[in-house]
């Protein structure tokens, strides 16, 4: 049976389901804010290892809406079974990953075990019970060290540790399903560097472990919980040394799921979400330091094991077919994330 699609809505877009597996963390929140505005229903389903409730009541709070939540593992196949069964879900949205590039080397068969598991559960749902749309969360990492700027049809490089391994796995997993069960439309976002946080301040990034990604360690020094910020590398080949990443707004990448769902085709397509833009290390802390007028000290390090150089993104593939574009600045993105994060929430 195929999911309702229950109504439409003025703008010609449909209402749908839509089942955020992995809702209550970073993206997935943000997402779900993104979907309920956009006039979706939504149903959570999240284990909340990495993630908490109070996340998902601020999710309400600022859209005024409700949601269903389910607090299960989405590894857990008769769990997921039990969701399907009681709602019509016409999509899903697969954010429920583990993301630490450091701990998938120091814990490979969780990762593996994890991200690969819950995209095959998922899947098999969705077959079972004629869910037509997929959207996976993957990730730029599986370019490998690929020229600049990275586009959706080159070729994968082998990634540098099992995170990565997982997102290129869960691709083909994917890729597969679609050859044999038509019906099934899968969207592989590969997003790049998200940061930032809702501009109400009440979501936002919130490891509850010890951060791996630059932003979440510039708010630590900021609120004088680190003394300074250790920079990993300053002898790359770009123009002062540090790493350049695509940085995007997090509702940016959050308003380009909504549009990848429904833009959906039978098939499977890719999508870059990025800004297009590369910035240096130095650069985002300078930004940071001008937006919000706090001194970030920092100090040269070694290069950090399995780091690229360059990452940035070709978005032209996003822009012309999503009808998507990332519109906030990468002042907004430090604001943003400084609004949220100087609360040390
Ligand atoms: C950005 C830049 C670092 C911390 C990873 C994953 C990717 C995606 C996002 C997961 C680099 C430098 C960082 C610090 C530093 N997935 N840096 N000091 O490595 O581009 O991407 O996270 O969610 O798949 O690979 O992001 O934020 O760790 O690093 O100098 O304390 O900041 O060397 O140049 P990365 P990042």
């Amino acid at each position: 049976m195929t999911g309702i699609i229950s109504e439409l809505l003025g703008s010609g877009s449909i209402i749908m389901n839509i089942l955020a597996a992995g809702g209550a963390g970073y993206i997935g929140s943000h997402t779900c804010i993104a979907l309920l505005e956009a006039g979706h229903s939504v149903i959570v389903a999240d284990n909340l290892v990495n993630s908490t409730g109070r996340t998902l009541e601020r999710i309400s709070d600022i859209t005024k809406k409700d949601f269903v939540f389910y607090k299960i593992d989405v590894t857990d196949r008769a769990a997921v079974d039990e969701v399907f069964s009681n709602n019509a879900i016409d999509g899903v949205i697969h954010f429920a990953g583990h993301k630490s590039v450091s701990e998938s080397a120091e814990k490979p068969l969780e990762y593996y075990y994890n991200n690969t598991v819950s995209t095959m559960v998922l899947a098999k749902a969705c077959v079972k019970y004629g869910t037509g749309r997929f959207v996976f969360s993957s990730s730029a990492t599986v370019y490998g060290d690929n020229k600049v700027p990275f586009t959706e049809t080159m070729e994968l490089c082998p990634t540098t540790n099992p995170y990565g391994e997982t997102k290129v796995i869960s691709e083909r997993i994917l890729r597969d399903s679609v050859r044999s069960h038509r019906g099934l439309s899968v969207s592989l976002l590969r997003y790049f560097n998200p940061i930032g946080a809702h501009n109400s301040g009440l979501i936002g990034e919130q490891p509850l472990y010890v951060p791996n990604n630059l932003m979440p360690y510039i708010i630590e020094v900021a609120n004088k919980k680190l003394d300074k910020l250790l920079i990993f590398g300053n002898d790359y080949p770009t123009p002062d040394g540090t790493g350049i990443r695509d940085y995007i707004h997090v509702m940016d990448l959050a308003e380009g799921h909504v549009a990848a769902l429904e833009y959906l085709k039978e098939g499977v397509v890719v999508f870059n979400l990025g800004t297009g833009k590369g910035t240096s290390v130095l650069q985002l802390i300078k930004t940071f330091e001008e937006t919000n007028d706090i001194k970030i000290p920092y100090e040269f390090v070694q290069r950090r094991t399995g780091d690229i150089a360059i990452c940035y993104a070709d978005v032209s593939k996003a822009e012309q077919e999503l009808n998507w574009k990332a519109g906030r600045d990468l002042a907004d993105m430090c604001r943003d994330a400084w609004r949220f994060g100087k609360n040390g929430q």
